[in-house]
């Protein structure tokens, strides 16, 4: 499984998406890729946000030696599932899809609300991480739940 985490910086939001992702998939022992990509150009080449490194590392994760950078019409052919942060990032990365295959690579991150930018709230960034960690928490059981029933 590929799997890029989408949000519009590429700072905050999907770094810690990426990061947590990851480290999940580690745990279980399995072998999937995990990446992330911004919407916008602005931050290309950058780390992540300086809060968003310390939310991680107050959680043990350090995405430090992640780098930013924007999402390509190539990132379709790359990856199985694209999960985006917000509607904003949903819509941006609906109109590069090319077919209705592409378009159905993109997903919400979490089924029920968005994750909100906390670019400018400081305070957000422990909420973020909980809900992010939430949603890469359910993907990981929906995909091994599809997985175990495809192979019965
Ligand atoms: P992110 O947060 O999409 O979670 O990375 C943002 C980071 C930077 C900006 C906006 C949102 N910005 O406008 O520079």
């Amino acid at each position: 499984m590929k799997i890029l985490m989408v949000c519009l910086g590429n700072i905050c939001r999907s770094p810690l998406a990426h990061g947590i992702m990851e480290h999940i998939v580690r745990e279980k022992g399995l072998d999937w890729e995990v990446d992330s990509a911004g919407t916008g150009d602005w931050h290309i080449g950058s780390a992540p946000d300086r809060r968003s490194i310390a939310i991680a590392k107050n959680y043990g994760l350090d995405i430090s030696n992640q780098c930013c950078r924007q999402i390509t019409v190539l990132d379709f052919e790359r990856f199985d599932r694209i999960f985006v942060m917000d509607k904003m990032n949903l819509r941006d990365v609906l109109s590069l899809a090319r077919t209705e295959e592409d378009k159905r690579k993109v997903k919400l991150l979490l089924d029920t609300e968005v994750v909100p930018d906390p670019y400018y709230e400081d305070d957000q960034f422990d909420t973020v991480y909980k809900m992010v960690e939430d949603g890469c928490r359910k993907i990981l059981e929906k995909e091994l739940k599809a997985e175990s029933s495809r192979s019965l």
